[in-house]
Parts: structure tokens; C-alpha cells; sequence
């Protein structure tokens, strides 16, 4: 009988952005804006687009495939398979057993979805790790996916900038060495703020977008600053939490990876931490928003710039819509730490 708990650790990440960029240039050819204008206010130059036929499971299964490789796995090894994602085309079939079948994972695997907005990576850690801990599950897929293109508003500026579609993924493993892996979480949620970002179905059926963009039924609106004093504070609340329940102090990280939302938000984040912005992994300028793709969409970036090695201690943190929030706490585990990172 078992008589430690075992350690949950991330074996294999992957991620998948969509081939079309839109450049904040491009932009500015659909809506009245400026390069100028984006970048300054969100730190964002480009993001990817998913082609019209491209689906949210199919984002989701390209980084998946890529995770399962990269832990050295086949699809048949996947146990237990969760996504999180506030952009899928259709709540049924969820995006996760979409992603077993497209796979291969056996037919019988448990898959669901969760939303909980851009914090869904962080809450599927603390879902995942859990079910693992209480029960059977080896090999467990974690998925963060969006297809936001499809969801904003091409004729709303305030909007439409911010965001951009992509997805990344982990396999989760446990070992019964102690303090590596996942070390603490912690998780917030406040509906009381869910005005101030909602995805809701539209009024009334959009004009078809200018430049072949998606569109879909559903449509992102925001109260942009609200949202930003918040997150701030949150997100500055949230890692003080987990590091003093974990009982690690902020010069101990060796890599931030905040959800990638705006530049201005994660400056604002060190400066409450006091730690120097190059201690944080940033990529919004390339990809904007992606929700809860955007933090294991910069986690796999820093894996293969060889920013994350092991033994390191990281701390990801989100905040989103609903509202939520977390952070978590990772030892970096390699088991092969000679392995050498994987080309995209
Ligand atoms: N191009 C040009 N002008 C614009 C644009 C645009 N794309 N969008 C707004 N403007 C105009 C406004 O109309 C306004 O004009 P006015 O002064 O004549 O009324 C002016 O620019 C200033 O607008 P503000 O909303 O005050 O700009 P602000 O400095 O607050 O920046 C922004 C807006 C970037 C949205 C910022 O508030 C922000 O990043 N908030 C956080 C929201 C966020 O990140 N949401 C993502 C989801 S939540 C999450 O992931 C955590």
C-alpha cells in the first residue's frame, strides 16, 4: 500500500499555432487602428489565425500530438484526457474526446472539457494532478485550446486586436520522488465580475468578416480597464499565495510564465513582485491573446529556447473571464535530463 503521496509531473509539452499571421498592419486595413496604436497599449504585433475549416479540436489535437510525442508516449498510452477552452465550435462533442478520436487515444479513455477562461491551464493542472493522486490514471493529457478568430467582433476595435488562436498541451506523469512537479496551486473564481468578459451568443448574425477571418456564434466583449486593474491585482495576489504556501520566496523562481495578455499587465506584476521583467517568459508580441492556450503556448516556447531546466522552480499564473484566477507551482522534472528539446 502507498503510504506517500506521489509527485505529479509534466513529461511532454507541445503546442501548435495556426500557419496564417495577421500582423497588426493587416489589421488596420479591416478596423480603424495603428501598429502603433496595439502595440503600445498591449505589447501585441501579430497573431495567428486558424483557416476557415480549422476547428478548436483541431488546434487542440496538433498540440497534443505534439505533447504525447515529446513525452516519448503513444496515443495508446493516454489514460485520461481533459481540455480547457472557451472557443470550441460545440460544446458536444467536447473538444477533448474530439481529440481522443482524432488521436487514436482508446476508445473508453475518459475525456471531458472545463471552462474556466484564460485559466483553464492552470486549473487543469490542479484537476488533473488531483484525479491522479486519488486515482488510477498514469498517463494524463492536459489540453488549453482556442479559436478566438471565430469569437471577436472584426468590426470592434477594442476587441478584435487582443486576441488570437492556438493551443498547447502536457502529458502529466507521477513519481514518488518528493517535491518535484507540481508543488501547490491555488485557484480563484469571482462571478460576480462576469460582466466585465463575457462570451456570448451574438444579437444578431455578423457581416461575413473582410480578409477570409472566421466568424462563428458566439462574441467576446470586455470592460478593458476594469479587466486590467484586476488582473493586476489578482495575478500579483495569486503568486504571493501559492509561494508562501509553498513556503518559497519570489527570488527562488526561475522563470514567471503569466497568461499572456497584455505587456503592460505582466510589467505590472514584476514591479509588485520586484522582480526583473527578463525573470518572465513573454511571447504575446507574436501570438496576442490566446486565453487558456497562452500560458502552455509560452511554457513549450521557453522548454525549447532552453529556459526551463531541471530543477528549476517556475510559477505560471492567469487570470480570466468569469472571473477566475490561479497559480501553480512547478519543480522542473526531467527524468532524462539529458533530453534535448524538441523541434517545433
Ligand atoms: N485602435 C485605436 N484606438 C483604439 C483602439 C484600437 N484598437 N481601441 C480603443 N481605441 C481608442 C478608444 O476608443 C479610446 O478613444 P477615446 O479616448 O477617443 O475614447 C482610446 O483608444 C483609449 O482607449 P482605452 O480603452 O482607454 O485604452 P486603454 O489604454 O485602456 O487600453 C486595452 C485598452 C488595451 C484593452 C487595455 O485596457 C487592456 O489591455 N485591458 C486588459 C484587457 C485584456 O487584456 N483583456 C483580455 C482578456 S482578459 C484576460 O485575458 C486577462
Amino acid at each position: 500500500m502507498r503510504t506517500t503521496t506521489p509527485s505529479v509531473f509534466i513529461r511532454g509539452i507541445g503546442s501548435y499555432a495556426p500557419d496564417r499571421i495577421l500582423s497588426n498592419n493587416e489589421l488596420s486595413t479591416i478596423v480603424e487602428t495603428s501598429d502603433e496604436w496595439i502595440f503600445t497599449r498591449s505589447g501585441i504585433r501579430e497573431r495567428h489565425v486558424a483557416a476557415p475549416e480549422e476547428t478548436c479540436a483541431d488546434i487542440a489535437a496538433q498540440a497534443a500530438r505534439k505533447a504525447i510525442e515529446n513525452a516519448g508516449l503513444q496515443p495508446a498510452d493516454i489514460d485520461l484526457v481533459i481540455a480547457a477552452t472557451v472557443s470550441s465550435e460545440s460544446p458536444v462533442p467536447s473538444v477533448a474526446c474530439r481529440v481522443q478520436h482524432a488521436l487514436g487515444i482508446p476508445a473508453g479513455t475518459p475525456a471531458f472539457d472545463i471552462a474556466a477562461a484564460c485559466s483553464g491551464f492552470v486549473y487543469l493542472l490542479q484537476i488533473a494532478s488531483h484525479m491522479m493522486r486519488a486515482g488510477d490514471y498514469k498517463n494524463v493529457l492536459i489540453v488549453a485550446a482556442e479559436r478566438l478568430s471565430g469569437t471577436v467582433d472584426w468590426s470592434d476595435r477594442t476587441t478584435c486586436v487582443l486576441f488570437g488562436d492556438g493551443g498547447g498541451a502536457a502529458v502529466l506523469n507521477k513519481c514518488d520522488i518528493p517535491s518535484v512537479g507540481i508543488l501547490g496551486n491555488v485557484l480563484g473564481g469571482d462571478g460576480s465580475k462576469g460582466n466585465l468578459l463575457s462570451v456570448r451568443p451574438r444579437p444578431s448574425p455578423p457581416p461575413p468578416p473582410a480578409g477570409g477571418l472566421p466568424t462563428g456564434t458566439h462574441v467576446i466583449s470586455m470592460s478593458g480597464k476594469e479587466i486590467f486593474r484586476n488582473a493586476v491585482r489578482v495575478m500579483s495576489q495569486a503568486c504571493r499565495s501559492v509561494l508562501e504556501k509553498c513556503g518559497i520566496s519570489a527570488e527562488e523562481i526561475a522563470l514567471i510564465v503569466p497568461h499572456q495578455a497584455n505587456i503592460r499587465i505582466i510589467e505590472a506584476i514584476a514591479g509588485e513582485l520586484k522582480l526583473p521583467l527578463d525573470r518572465f517568459k513573454i511571447n504575446l508580441e507574436r501570438y496576442g491573446n490566446t486565453s487558456a492556450a497562452s500560458i502552455p503556448l509560452a511554457l513549450d516556447e521557453a522548454w525549447r529556447e532552453g529556459r526551463v531546466r531541471h530543477g528549476d522552480l517556475l510559477l505560471l499564473v492567469a487570470f480570466g473571464g468569469g472571473f477566475t484566477w490561479g497559480a501553480t507551482l512547478v519543480r522542473w522534472h526531467a527524468p532524462d535530463a539529458s533530453a534535448t528539446p524538441a523541434t517545433a
